[in-house]
């Protein structure tokens, strides 16, 4: 056997037999430190004759490797005993943190209620929440979808044909006035109602329709209590044969009862827009609403006008909607106000304050 061999064989017996890290270390300072045996013998490889170089060469590779892989391995060894003996200080039936719990201010204890976890008051002020806006949207959502209606979506920069013409409204009204629309250099603008989905809905599919579009429209009113420059509505929008105001009426009542109860009254009061015929303005009571002691307006609503279905037509290129056969009703949902009446909110610029007292209380 070689020296060199010999010296492995001692190297790995001796770092298999070393009893914690200290020893390990011992053992690599020994074997592969700069004064160690192995490096030693790196040194004498100057004094061997020159054909004995290249196999002695090999060999205290070999064994430098061997060392080398066997003092990691072990030192592996060690950083997972180590972990282990600290997992099993870790008392896993212990109940866990609650999400947001943002540090320890000394175990208070915790009660399960129907409420859920109490006891860390912590937890409930750094947990996120959504916006009330948010919540009434996938509320109305979720009733709309019970009755079959699809999610509809457009852009909120619009052109004048979608928000105005399409909708037979002409150049001289008054909503098309610069000081009522926000217009953009180029002459699009930010629409001033979600109705223009009604169009490009019409655009993209034939009839029967059934869908409604949330989103946000912009109009140039002075913000106060209850106006904002920008608010939400829900546009809706049916197409089909022999479809009348009772059908209206029939889905917007329901929709309201459940949204705000069973007792609540829905009005429907005469009133005119261009793109509906009847046209309707939506009102709601409830004695079960704080907000609901008087008559509040909305929505506005009808049956749609055949002159719409003409440019959609006109736009498609076919006759697909053909005023003859089908008939529809659209209707367009003040989402702002819904909150408002719903959740006792009194002034419309508390939904873009970002004022965490208000937002917190609907959490
Ligand atoms: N677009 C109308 C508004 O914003 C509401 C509406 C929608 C009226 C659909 C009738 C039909 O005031």
């Amino acid at each position: 056997m070689h020296p060199l061999e010999q010296l492995r064989d001692d190297a790995l017996r001796e770092i298999e037999s070393a009893r914690d890290e200290q020893a390990l270390e011992t053992a690599r300072v020994k074997y592969l430190g700069r004064s160690g045996s192995v490096s030693a013998w790196g040194e004498q490889m100057k004094t061997l004759a020159k054909d004995e170089k290249p196999i002695v060469g090999k060999l205290l590779n070999e064994v430098r490797n061997a060392v080398t892989a066997a003092i990691e391995s072990r030192a592996a060894q060690f950083r997972s005993q180590k972990e282990s003996v600290g997992l099993a200080k870790i008392d896993i039936s212990l109940p866990g943190t609650p999400s947001g719990y943002s540090g320890y201010s000394g175990y208070s204890g915790y009660s399960r209620t129907a409420a859920g976890y109490s006891g860390y008051s912590r937890t409930t002020e750094s947990r996120g929440s959504f916006h009330p806006l948010t919540q009434i949207l996938e509320r109305s959502i979720e009733i709309f979808r019970r009755m079959g209606f699809a999610l509809a979506d457009g852009p909120d920069i619009e052109d004048e044909w979608h928000c105005f013409d399409a909708l037979n409204t002409p150049p001289e009204h008054p909503a098309r006035n610069e000081q009522d629309t926000f217009y953009l250099p180029d002459g699009r603008l930010l629409r001033t109602h979600t109705s223009t989905v009604q169009i490009r809905t019409m655009q993209s599919a034939p009839p029967p329709i059934r869908v409604i579009a949330p989103g946000a429209a912009y109009r140039r009113d002075e913000l106060d209590a209850t106006h904002s420059p920008q608010f939400h509505q829900i546009e809706g929008l049916y197409v089909d044969e022999n479809v009348s105001v009772a059908d209206l009426k029939g889905a917007l009542e329901f929709f309201m009862r459940e949204l705000f109860g069973l007792g609540t009254n829905v009005q429907f009061r005469p009133h005119y827009f261009p793109f509906t015929e009847p046209s309707l303005e939506v009102y709601v009571k409830s004695k079960a609403l704080k907000k609901g002691e008087e008559w509040v307006e909305v929505a506005g609503s009808g049956v749609v006008h055949p002159a719409v279905f003409e440019a959609v037509n006109k736009a498609r290129g076919d006759k697909a909607y053909d005023p003859e056969k089908w008939t529809g009703y659209a209707f367009g949902l003040g989402m702002d106000r819904l909150a408002m009446i719903l959740f006792d909110i009194p002034d419309i610029r508390l939904f873009a304050q970002n004022d965490l007292r208000f937002l917190k209380q609907f959490a």
